[in-house]
């Protein structure tokens, strides 16, 4: 792939994106050398960094099996990233047909890839910035969206590895307008990088090579958080058991019949599905 055209216009491929890192990280074909040199300097310095990329999407596949066994038909992802095997929809519509899904990212790449597999079916990809939630809260109430997710019934909104993204003084904001604004029966996903586990397994060194990758690289800061700072974001959300985990430890048995699954492995993330 030498180029590609978005609405945007063209993309810059000599610059790495995390979209694109984390598409290489999982096998996918969606990604440039800048990207592929950017994820061999992470797997340098982590050499599991694919196995905590697959652990993720694991989690994030049960945990929207689980919410659309409860009935919820319609899911926001938010930074959805480049579409692999096991998408969202594919895993909501395999349980109700009826499932509508919005993918929403800031990579032009992530959502041209999204389109191209969706095909015009009834689930949409929309380029845009969830840390600008109002903007997005009146894109999805001002335009044909809202036949695709409609705010005043339950949505499921799936945070999956993307809030490490949003600094500190920023993610409340980021995170409550929308979640204050969803519907009684609404879920939120979030899956994050646990301050505690990434310190328990790596040296500082590591932590901050890492960290620079993707500064350096991608022009995206990390940050970590703990387990009480994760559990504030869910708001008045009550958190479903097995509770805020490693993603190994959430709801692992339900990997097994999934065709997409390896084993669960272990993985500095913490994860929760909460309900309203
Ligand atoms: C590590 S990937 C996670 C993809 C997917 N959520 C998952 O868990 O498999 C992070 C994604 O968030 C996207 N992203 C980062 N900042 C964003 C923003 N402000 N608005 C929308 N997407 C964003 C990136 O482009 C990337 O695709």
């Amino acid at each position: 792939m030498t180029d590609q055209r978005t609405a945007a216009g063209s993309v810059d491929f000599g610059r790495a994106t995390v979209a694109r890192i984390y598409d290489y990280l999982l096998g996918g074909e969606r990604n440039f050398p800048a990207d592929r040199a950017a994820a061999h300097q992470l797997l340098q310095a982590v050499p599991e960094a694919r196995d905590i990329a697959w652990s993720n999407r694991l989690f994030l596949r049960r945990a929207v099996h689980v919410l659309a066994e409860t009935g919820i038909r319609q899911f926001l992802d938010l930074g959805s990233g480049i579409p692999t095997q096991g998408n969202v929809h594919e895993v909501a519509q395999a349980i109700a047909p009826d499932s509508r899904v919005l993918y929403v990212d800031i990579d032009p790449v992530a959502v041209v890839a999204s389109n191209e597999i969706l095909m015009g079916g009834p689930h949409r990809a929309l380029e845009g910035d969830f840390t600008q939630p109002e903007l997005l809260l009146d894109t999805l109430t001002d335009s044909d969206l809202a036949t695709v997710i409609d705010l005043n019934r339950p949505v499921a909104v799936l945070y999956c590895a993307v809030l490490q993204q949003v600094p500190d003084n920023r993610i409340d904001a980021v995170i409550a307008p929308i979640r204050d604004r969803l519907a009684p029966g609404s879920a939120m996903v979030i899956s994050h990088l646990s301050a505690a586990d990434v310190t328990d397994a790596y040296d500082e060194t590591t932590v901050s090579t890492a960290k620079s990758v993707f500064r350096a690289q991608a022009a995206t800061e990390i940050t970590l958080r703990t387990d009480a700072q994760l559990g504030a974001l869910f708001g008045d959300f009550t958190i479903m058991a097995p509770g805020l985990v490693p993603l190994s430890d959430w709801r692992p048995e339900l990997s097994g019949p999934d065709p997409y699954a390896t084993a669960p492995t272990r993985s500095p993330m913490h994860g929760a599905v909460a309900t309203r």
